[in-house]
């Protein structure tokens, strides 16, 4: 089967905080489970580069935004490749494939009469001297009555707005009140396909909660016709007639990445440039989105519009997973204010795969979730060291010690070995069927029931105590746990592979963890006779001070990554 795998597109202004890094490692794990299955994967996402945020940045800093967006690109870029992420290609909104292919696009639906001119009077601040972007103006949600509320979407009821729809509108920048003044955009309207956008969202396959939740109702509510294009001289240039200095607005850009990062990946592969289509035209291709959920109407609403619109056959989202947010400490990530851990720091104070098991233990899946550092502290060393680390140690010490370093062959086995398989299967199986319905947080629980379970079976049979009068049991509940620990390292695969593949070759494992696919996990059973490779812990355990320093380390880290941050960024 063929995925197209996506994840939302961080803006290109700065480093992502741990929240923007859930949706890129949520795809991560979900691509590299794919890949194991024996599916046909490409993972795409890149830079969101335009937009009125990145704009103003540049302004304040005085150059041009595309000095900004690429040195930010090439930074985070290479954090992503600290991170193990496995897409296909990173690209960026600014690519030359991608403004091409935005223009084309779009133009296709302009002469399908989905996109026409109007004359409209837009806010316009006198203090500032600009056209106000949407979202650059503030004020009361007319359905929520929350006052802060943006001009393109409310914050806390989540439904898209324009800036006349607010009451009591106000500059963003400065505060002023915004002056109405003439000027001639571009509208799109979807409405002609909302029937098809809602029979899509009772079909689609695998979407969370909130998306079906909100989705309905929005989709009932009826389209209305969105402005295109906006009087910013930084985005893509308008493609349509008698529009020169206009560009198109960012929302619009960004989610036609997804095609065009896949048609970019396939070229660079020297595939040509319609091979994508093999992807996106084929009826049985399917395509999951990783999101947050302020992400979710443009994915759920606009983005289905868009392909089912240009009447060219794109396969439509089968899977949205939008996650809730993910808390700091109790408080918003704010850049501003400094609240959070941007992903320099973090893998400044522990290494990438602690993190991706981390913030997949964190994910954000059925609601809000809480970075704390004393969950951190619990998470590293209760599961990653007591459940996994140490039941590891402890077989591979024995195999060294009792049996030099040799797998022994099962000479006898009981009961017990037959249950312990049976539970290891059935998690096995859960673990499984927990991705699939990508629920990857839920799935790494059953992963640490395994482990759990063999600790237990461990301390339960006590085979330092067999191997004096019982051999033949000993070493049947020793080629038990081994293959337990097979297992472990299998399917610890897509969420840490680092410390997947150290495993599997401490087991004396020659070949890669990841060709070990997963049709096969519950029948190849380890070797009876395989030597195990050298090994030493698999994890760190966090000091007993670790909570009290950690402010003095997260300062240290700061520091250190600031030092290495490109100079638009620094502080
Ligand atoms: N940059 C947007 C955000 O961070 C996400 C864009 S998703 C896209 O909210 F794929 F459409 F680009
Ligand atoms: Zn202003």
């Amino acid at each position: 089967m063929k995925y197209i795998v996506a994840s939302a597109w961080p803006y290109s202004d700065y480093v992502p905080h741990l929240g923007t890094v859930i949706h890129l490692l949520s795809a991560d794990v979900y691509s590299r489970y794919l890949r194991l299955m024996g599916h046909e994967v490409v993972f795409v996402t890149g830079s969101d580069e335009h937009g009125t945020p990145i704009e103003l940045e540049a302004r304040k800093r005085k150059v041009n935004p595309r000095e900004l967006t690429d040195q930010v690109h090439e930074y985070n870029l290479e954090l992503f490749r600290k991170l193990n992420l496995s897409f296909s290609l990173y690209s960026r909104t600014e690519s030359e494939v991608h403004k091409d292919f935005v223009k084309k696009f779009l133009m296709h639906l302009y002469n399908l009469g989905y996109i026409y001119p109007v004359e409209e009077e837009l806010p316009y601040c006198p203090n500032d001297k600009i056209f106000l972007p949407d979202r650059y103006v503030v004020g009361t949600c007319p359905y929520c009555g929350y006052e802060d509320a943006k001009g393109d979407q409310c914050d806390r009821c989540g439904r898209l707005l324009t800036p006349k729809d607010l009451i009591n509108p106000r500059c963003a920048i400065c505060g002023a009140t915004p002056e109405w003044r003439k000027t001639r955009n571009y509208y799109i309207d979807l409405s002609k396909v909302q029937d098809k956008i809602y029979d899509w969202l009772q079909r689609i396959q695998k979407i969370t909660e909130n998306v079906k939740k909100y989705s309905i109702s929005w989709i009932k509510q009826g389209l209305k016709p969105r402005s295109l294009t906006r009087d910013i001289p930084w985005g893509i240039e308008s493609p349509f007639p008698s529009s020169k200095g206009k560009t198109i607005y960012v929302w619009f850009d960004a989610l036609l990445g997804y095609l065009s990062a896949t048609k970019e990946y396939f070229m660079r592969e020297g595939k040509g440039e319609t091979y994508w289509e093999k992807y996106w035209k084929d009826e049985s291709a399917r395509s999951v989105y990783f999101i947050g959920k302020d992400n979710i109407p443009f994915h759920s609403i606009l983005l289905p519009g868009l392909l089912i619109a240009s009447e060219s056959n794109y396969v439509l989202p089968w899977g949205i997973s939008a996650t809730e947010y993910l808390m700091y400490e109790d408080k918003k990530f704010s850049k501003s204010r400094k609240i959070g851990i941007w992903l320099d720091e973090a893998i400044k104070i522990m290494s990438p795969d602690y993190w991706r098991w981390v913030l997949i233990r964190m994910r954000p899946e059925g609601g809000d979730s809480n970075f704390t550092w004393k969950e951190f502290h619990r998470i590293v060393n209760n599961e990653l060291n007591d459940d996994i680390g140490n039941f590891v140690y402890r077989v591979l010490s024995l195999i060294k010690s009792r049996f030099n370093g040799v797998i022994p062959f099962p000479e006898k086995t009981g009961d017990t070995e037959a249950e312990i398989t049976s539970k290891i299967i059935k998690s096995t199986r859960r673990v499984i069927s927990f991705l699939d319905e990508v629920r990857l947080k839920k799935s790494t629980d059953h992963i640490l029931e395994i482990a759990r379970v063999g600790n237990k079976y461990l301390n339960d049979r006590a085979p330092w105590d067999l191997v004096k009068g019982n051999m033949a049991l000993a070493k049947g509940v020793i080629y038990t746990s081994a293959d337990i620990i097979r297992v472990l390292a299998q399917l610890l695969y897509p969420f840490m592979p680092q410390t997947s593949e150290r495993l599997w070759s401490q087991l004396g494992y020659k070949s890669k963890v990841e060709e070990a696919k997963w049709d096969k996990i519950v029948d190849n059973r380890i070797e009876p006779g395989t030597k195990i490779g050298k090994f030493e812990p698999l994890f760190m355990k966090l000091e007993k001070d670790f909570l009290r320093n950690i402010t003095k380390e997260i300062e240290k880290a700061r520091e250190e990554a600031e030092k290495e941050r490109p100079r638009l960024i620094k502080d």
